[in-house]
């Protein structure tokens, strides 16, 4: 999600500053920008929305000499991408420059403090409020890095931050918490960018910045601190190995892994969305009914939230949105409340679907990860998922995503309908902070990829799951067959002796999807038959052979997911296919 480029040395650091924005292009954004200061200390700030060559043409940055500067590409998260919106920011003075990758989770609330205090915000981002901070501390700090230390003290959230200012003009201010950075260690000249490919070919060595470190970087010095002591901490100086195309997926082998290993992150920022969700919630509590819209792995997000939503007592159904725009569209109201979820926000049989039940005067909300595209225009509310980018074709990453923002929204609809005690709540909104951490057990799990061996050459499976993880076992055998290329059925475990259990056998493997519950024993029993047929029978879930960290039995499907997903990733590898690129299959399905 974002890039951030840094220079400082001799050369020329607009065009610098540029080229190694183009290096981070793999990285999806949606704008780009740079802020460099001329000798007289004046920091220019051209930026735009638009791919990085169109912006620089356009604003044509090299005409002007500066060997300082940072750059941006925006992937955006808080306001549609626009000049204004893009990276980076200024302070009200326009002194102090800032560019930033992550989110601020506490910025409604520092916006309004420093607006208070009478700071203008110019964009609708969350990284202005840090170029005000800044500014603010540093009126009574003595160095921009004593402000800067007050700065992060504040922010709550994930962040790469670079900072410029032309009160300290040799020096860019560094600070990183959960988003990555690193410095490119040169020769009279420093780089630093949240992935390597942006400098490779300049330098291989680099420091690689660790939690709440923080610092500044100039021609010929590197100065990192961590917050936590507040004392400057010796790096280890990494020799970079690696090529650029494996840099740019940070080592890991494929996009799809690398998101995969986002997912904790992807799980937490899910979470900032509450108040979205929570004035979604208070709109969808007042209509008599409620229906989840979306396709493919989408829409088994929208199968949990109905799930749950039904766990309270409350009506809800969910729709493949091919199937709704045909014919459920017809029976929608203005007591009708639709909740879309997509990814791209520009699948077309999601956006027909909605446009159909607008037109009938439903109240549309959505759930969704690209900011400003088309299904946020057309919806009354929006929540955004705030995933990042999502490369690999398979959908992974925005599926927890997805999940967890229907189970927040589910909850928070049951208790603005006075359907789930107080109690209750908070229990499920303490373990959902959880999650994130679960998550990275989950995936942490090595025995997954010994099951994948021992299943790689399966010619068939079934994924079978009840209630709330009927979903999950849905999305795992959607998973797996689309990167993996083999017959996999995702089914009610229940529904199993009404026909498909014929065609168990030895040559089957049979994922059973379990969680504890009423209905436990009702799944072993299933197992038990499937067992019975000479089929092979592997456990999900807590204290099982795919083995993921105890939760509540309704948070279950954000953690057993999990495996299904490393496991489609790995017989995908051992199969020697791409798992980034499957046969036949598109990232966004803008037609019908
Ligand atoms: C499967 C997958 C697809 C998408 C579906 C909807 O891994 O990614 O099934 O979920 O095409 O896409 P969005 O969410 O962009 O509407």
């Amino acid at each position: 999600m974002c890039g951030i480029s840094g220079y400082v040395g001799n050369g020329n650091a607009p065009e610098i500053l540029f080229d190694m924005l183009k290096k981070l292009e793999y990285r999806g954004y949606d704008s780009a920008g740079i802020a460099y200061i001329t000798g007289d200390g004046t920091i220019h700030l051209p930026k735009d929305k638009g791919k990085v060559d169109e912006v620089r043409r356009k604003l044509r940055p090299e005409r002007l000499k500066s060997t300082i500067g940072v750059g941006h590409t925006r992937w955006a998260t808080h306001g549609a991408p626009s000049q204004v919106n893009a990276h980076p920011h200024a302070d009200c003075s326009g002194e102090i420059v800032v560019a930033h990758n992550g989110i601020i989770e506490n910025y409604v609330d520092l916006k309004s403090e420093l607006s208070e205090l009478g700071h203008k915000f110019k964009s609708e981002t969350d990284t202005e409020v840090i170029a005000h901070l800044v500014e603010h501390y540093m009126a009574s700090e003595k160095s921009v890095l004593s402000a800067l230390e007050k700065t992060l003290e504040r922010l709550k959230g994930s962040f790469a931050i670079t900072v410029i200012t032309s009160r300290e003009p040799d020096k860019i201010f560094i600070a990183r918490n959960e988003s990555p950075m690193l410095v490119g260690l040169g020769v009279g000249e420093n780089f630093i960018a949240s992935d390597a490919p942006a400098f490779l070919s300049k330098t291989k060595k680099a420091l690689i910045l660790e939690d709440m470190d923080y610092g500044f970087v100039s021609k010929k010095t590197v100065v990192i601190k961590n917050l936590s002591t507040r004392k400057e901490v010796k790096k280890k100086v990494h020799k970079i190995t690696w090529g650029a195309s494996e840099a740019e997926k940070e080592g890991f082998q494929h996009f799809m892994l690398k998101e995969i290993h986002e997912e904790p992150n992807a799980a937490r920022n899910a979470l900032s969305a509450e108040k979205e969700l929570e004035e979604i919630a208070g709109k969808l509590a007042k209509k008599t009914r409620i229906c989840f819209v979306a396709c493919g792995t989408a829409y088994h997000a929208g199968l949990v939230g109905k799930y749950i939503l039904e766990n309270y007592g409350i009506p809800a159904e969910a729709f493949v949105a091919s199937e709704f725009r045909y014919s459920t569209v017809e029976t929608m109201d203005d007591k009708t409340g639709v909740v879309s979820i997509t990814q791209s926000g520009e699948t077309a049989d999601t956006i027909a679907a909605i446009k159909g039940a607008k037109k009938k005067d439903a109240y549309i909300a959505s759930i969704v990860n690209v900011v400003g595209s088309s299904v946020t225009r057309i919806s009354d509310d929006v929540a955004y998922i705030r995933a990042g980018p999502e490369i690999a074709v398979a959908s992974t990453k925005a599926y927890i995503g997805q999940v967890l923002s229907c189970t927040l929204l589910s909850l928070l609809v049951a208790r603005a309908k006075g359907r789930i005690s107080a109690h209750e709540f908070e229990h499920l909104k303490s373990e959902l902070k959880n999650i994130p951490r679960k998550i990275k057990e989950a995936v942490e799990n090595r025995r997954i990829n010994e099951i994948a061996e021992e299943n790689a050459s399966t010619k068939k499976f079934f994924f079978i799951g009840r209630n709330i993880n009927y979903p999950t076992a849905l999305e795992g055998a959607l998973k797996l067959k689309e990167i993996s290329y083999v017959h996999a059925e995702g089914y009610p475990a229940g529904e199993l002796k009404h026909g498909p259990i014929a065609i168990l056998d030895q040559d089957t493997t049979v994922l059973a999807i379990t969680a504890e519950g009423k209905l436990r024993d009702k799944m072993h029993s299933n197992i038990q038959e499937a067992k019975a047929r000479g089929a092979k029978v592997i456990t999900v879930g807590f204290e099982c052979d795919l083995d993921v960290p105890k939760t509540d039995p309704l948070l279950s499907p954000i953690l057993n997911i999990v495996p299904l997903h490393m496991l489609a990733y790995y017989i995908s590898v051992l199969k020697g296919l791409d798992p980034d690129k499957p046969r036949n299959l598109a990232k966004s399905v803008t037609v019908e």
